[in-house]
């Protein structure tokens, strides 16, 4: 067998494959089962800022809601689930350190750096292996500049690096004025890794029942190619880790992303679709793609593909048809 291990976050796993934070690693069961089919690490479903808070000034005696940018997120919350919500997360943490071997991430939710940051202390006190900070403002604001926009996600990071000494990933998407730039300078701040990138619930009308429903909660295959692309162009470059979320979905994908440079491989969507036996089928892959082309660990080949290694780096800043249409 080949060495497939790998380091993130200053981590050793023992292979790139992580079980992404999502409904599929929220207990106890679900992560042994995670650790039994050979992922490298897992992700916890995301802890929300708001349960945080919400505990923090309940236990303060404050019990109006926090002022947070979108104050409206305030209302889709169930209250009294919320009340031992993060007491549960710090158990699931401790149980899940006791349980397995494999490292694990806490993830937390994030909007803006609130009184919640001091929470991640007890995060790392419970014993995580280190923190996910899954942040996403929607830059739909039409009276927030995007300086105001993309502070917030500098402040979180001071904040919560000044709370813990446990490593540090920042969960992010694509949606900024200069993403090269951004994930450049996020890199700088001294956090320990970056996931590229988040995936969202998004709207699709109904045009039968005139509704607006979530679409596409799940990726596809297809969906590989951003994620795919910026980790080829920002690898070897940034100045932390990179994994790479969104679209991976067998053997192939996560293959294609340590080629372009990643890291590590986040999957979610098609362990939903396939059950946990899909990280045993990437797994094996990955073995048997690398003793076949001769690649004896992950290092031999990581990053051979990416924008600053590969022999045609223009492939992927190219944006338009026009040769591939030309003629047809
Ligand atoms: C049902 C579902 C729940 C999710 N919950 C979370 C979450 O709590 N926190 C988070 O950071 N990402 C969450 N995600 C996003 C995934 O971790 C992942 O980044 C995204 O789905 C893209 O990866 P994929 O193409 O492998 O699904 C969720 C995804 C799905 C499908």
């Amino acid at each position: 067998m080949a060495d497939l291990s790998t380091s993130y976050l200053g981590l050793n796993l023992k292979n790139p494959i992580i079980a992404a934070s999502s409904g599929l690693t929220k207990t106890i069961h679900q992560i042994q089962e995670i650790e039994k089919h050979g992922a490298g690490a897992v992700v916890l479903k995301s802890i929300f800022e708001e349960e945080i808070n919400y505990e923090m000034k309940k236990n303060m005696n404050q019990m109006s809601a926090p002022s947070l940018i979108y104050p409206e997120i305030f209302d889709a919350f169930d209250f009294d689930a919320m009340e031992d919500g993060v007491s549960k997360y710090l158990f699931l943490i401790e149980d899940a350190k006791k349980s397995v071997e494999i490292p694990i991430i806490a993830s937390i939710n994030c909007v803006d750096a609130e009184e919640w940051t001091s929470f991640a202390k007890r995060i790392q006190d419970a014993g995580a292996d280190a923190i996910e900070l899954n942040m996403f403002i929607l830059p739909s604001d039409l009276k927030r500049s995007g300086e105001d926009n993309e502070k917030v996600y500098f402040d979180v990071i001071e904040k919560v690096k000044k709370e813990i000494s446990i490593p540090v990933s920042l969960k992010i998407s694509y949606y900024f004025s200069n993403l090269a730039n951004m994930i450049m300078k996020l890199s700088e701040t001294g956090i320990n890794g970056l996931v590229l990138f988040n995936r969202f619930y998004s709207p699709d009308i109904d045009i039968n029942n005139l509704e607006v429903n979530p679409s596409n909660i799940y990726s596809s295959p297809s969906d590989i190619t951003i994620s795919l692309r910026w980790i080829a162009i920002m690898a070897n470059r940034v100045k932390c880790d990179l994994a790479a979320s969104t679209g991976v979905h067998d053997g192939e994908g996560v293959v294609k992303q340590l080629l372009a440079g990643a890291n590590a491989v986040q999957v979610a969507s098609s362990l939903y679709k396939n059950g946990y036996s899909q990280i045993t089928e990437m797994v094996t892959f990955l073995d048997k793609w690398m003793t076949k082309k001769k690649f004896n660990k992950i290092d031999d080949f990581r990053g051979k593909l990416s924008q600053s290694s590969t022999n045609n780096p223009a492939a992927y800043e190219r944006v338009q048809f026009m040769q591939h249409f030309a003629g047809k």
